[in-house]
């Protein structure tokens, strides 16, 4: 006999029971659903406005008809949704906020399994966080990326939209066609088509184990993403029955994998502090200093967008992220079970890869070193990272001075004056967006360089700031310095002119300035006054963890379980 978290609600003798059940009677449902299945909830975070998830109403029918067929009785909720490109400040700001939802209205409901539906880049990452603090039976369902953009024979992915911004202000690219690319890059369903911070959390969850295999790269239009979302929906009805939980999978040993794959397929650098703050809301030790040890000897083999070459469509024709941990077995730890009932190498070791111009092999990857660089030094005493394959490898080593501005305003007002004093040797210096400086660590650490060198052709200097870049963005810049300028870090006593020196190979980043001058700055250092003082926002300033942490609110970590005591009648 099953015994159902649901049942405390749904087979319940008298007015309680009556309750429950007479009021969900409304939707249709026959007296005998209500016993002995197990009840899924499908956690949708379909809206129009998040358009990379707009398609996931109609996902959600197809987990439905495998719920069904598996004898389990589903029921789809929503919960608050974000877009990356319409919410401002940053969608980032409401992350944690996004979490929170997702873990009420689970452990508040009659669930006894979880199907999360996720797609743009904080909606993977705010489901599984709330989901784990439950920790019910879950398994999660990407949205797909979106078919290759294609303009006048060309292929287009959201990258190339810091290109074509380039290309816009340095006059190469007429207004007219610059406004007809935006058709044409996102011309169907589905989240950025490259390998940016959305995929990336796809392949994030497919290496955590809480995906059916293939989940990361099948595309939104192709209607294998609806049998997945189907066969996930029968999947969870039996992990329900065999009580398999988020934290009997997501151990340490599939975070170690997931930051292994990170770095073959070149993904984002948002990746570390989403994962971090999975870990912490699971009670896994994974500290930033992991990443770049764990990672550092992993080859590169995925030619993606904004790294390499191809396209999302392109990564699941060549074998998808199968692929690519069959080639990486020898690296992971392959005995380890996941949703699927399955460990990572029953999983992936029938996996083909049908393009080695995608998908490297081991022995010829298509760089010998992908993970992503952890760097300290006065500047960023609890780490800053950089993406080496998305940077210029001249620049991995360089002493320049700095040319500092004290927020993003002070940045786009100066940044083009033809009288900036900047070469391509300078180091661009941006304070204030962080997690408390902005609030929300917005995605601009990769800034625009000044038009005046994009003019003379020059595309890459050294750029750092306490901000995010975009999982599709690219360049050699130092992002998530930590302590952020804003909680009084080294970063906000740069002043113009000062020489900082940067050595990738060696973990560095140093500014050279002594520790007394510093000292003397501090004196006369004040902090920007906080935007608000009310509301979430005001919640997120006081709480809020920085970078190197994951940026998790700090109530929020660890997990409160499934179990309400309390009636509500
Ligand atoms: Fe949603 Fe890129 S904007 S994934
Ligand atoms: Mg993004």
């Amino acid at each position: 006999m099953l015994n159902l978290r649901s049942e405390k609600w749904f087979a319940r003798k008298g007015k309680d029971g009556f309750i429950y059940r007479a009021w969900m009677k409304n939707q249709g449902i026959p007296d005998d659903e209500f016993t002995g299945k197990p009840v899924i909830g499908i956690c949708n975070t379909w809206s129009e406005l998040t358009p990379c998830n707009a398609h996931f109403r109609e996902l959600a029918e197809s987990v439905k008809r495998g719920v069904l067929e598996a004898g389990g009785l589903p029921v789809e909720f929503p919960v608050m949704s974000l877009g990356e490109t319409l919410i401002k400040p940053t969608a980032m700001l409401y992350r944690n906020l996004m979490s929170m939802t997702v873990e009420e209205s689970i452990r508040a409901n009659p669930l006894d399994g979880v199907v999360l539906l996720v797609g743009c880049d904080k909606t993977t990452p705010a489901s599984v966080m709330g989901a784990c603090s439950v920790n019910l039976p879950m398994i999660a369902v990407s949205g797909g990326a979106m078919l290759t953009g294609k303009h006048q024979g060309r292929n287009l992915g959201t990258s190339d939209l810091w290109r074509f911004d380039a290309e816009n202000k340095s006059g190469k690219l007429t207004a007219e066609e610059f406004r007809m690319i935006e058709g044409a890059m996102c011309r169907s369903r589905g989240h950025c088509a490259v390998m940016g911070t959305a995929s990336t959390m796809a392949c994030m969850i497919e290496a955590l184990g809480i995906t059916l295999p293939e989940n990361a790269a099948i595309p939104a239009a192709d209607s294998r993403r609806k049998v997945l979302a189907q066969l996930s929906g029968r999947r969870i009805v039996d992990m329900v029955k065999e009580d398999v939980k988020p934290s009997d999978i997501m151990t340490r040993e599939l975070f170690e994998n997931a930051v292994k794959i990170n770095a073959a397929i070149g993904g984002s650098t948002n990746f570390m502090i989403h994962l971090m703050a999975i870990a912490g809301r699971l009670g896994v030790p994974l500290t930033l200093r992991d990443f770049d040890h764990l990672a550092k000897d992993i080859p590169l083999l995925a030619n993606l967008e904004p790294s390499g070459k191809y396209f999302m469509e392109d990564f699941y024709y060549a074998g998808g992220l199968p692929a690519v941990i069959k080639e990486l077995l020898p690296h992971l730890h392959g005995t380890v079970r996941t949703v699927s009932g399955q460990t990572v190498v029953e999983n992936n070791q029938n996996a083909q890869c049908y393009n080695r111009d995608v998908i490297a092999s081991l022995d010829k990857p298509f760089q010998q070193k992908a993970g992503t660089a952890v760097v300290y030094g006065n500047l960023c005493k609890d780490g800053a990272v950089i993406k080496p394959s998305a940077a210029s490898p001249h620049l991995m080593k360089h002493r320049g001075q700095a040319v500092v501005f004290e927020t993003i305003e002070d940045y786009h007002e100066r940044i083009n004056d033809p009288d900036l004093d900047v070469t391509e040797d300078h180091i661009l210096v941006l304070k204030n967006v962080g997690p408390k400086g902005y609030p929300g660590m917005p995605e601009v650490g990769n800034m625009q360089l000044p038009a005046k060198l994009l003019q003379r052709g020059i595309t890459d200097m050294i750029r750092i700031s306490d901000g995010r870049m975009s999982g599709t963005a690219f360049g050699t810049t130092f992002l998530h310095v930590s302590p952020e300028s804003a909680a009084g870090g080294v970063l906000a006593l740069v002043r113009e002119g000062d020489w900082i020196e940067v050595d990738v190979e060696e973990r560095r980043l140093h500014l050279d300035v002594s520790d007394e001058e510093l000292e003397k700055r501090r004196e006369t250092w004040k902090p920007l006054p906080e935007p608000t003082d009310r509301g979430y926002v005001k919640m997120f300033l006081d709480y809020v963890q920085q970078a190197h942490k994951g940026m998790d609110l700090d109530f929020l970590q660890g997990s409160s379980g499934s179990e309400v005591t309390r009636d509500s009648h």
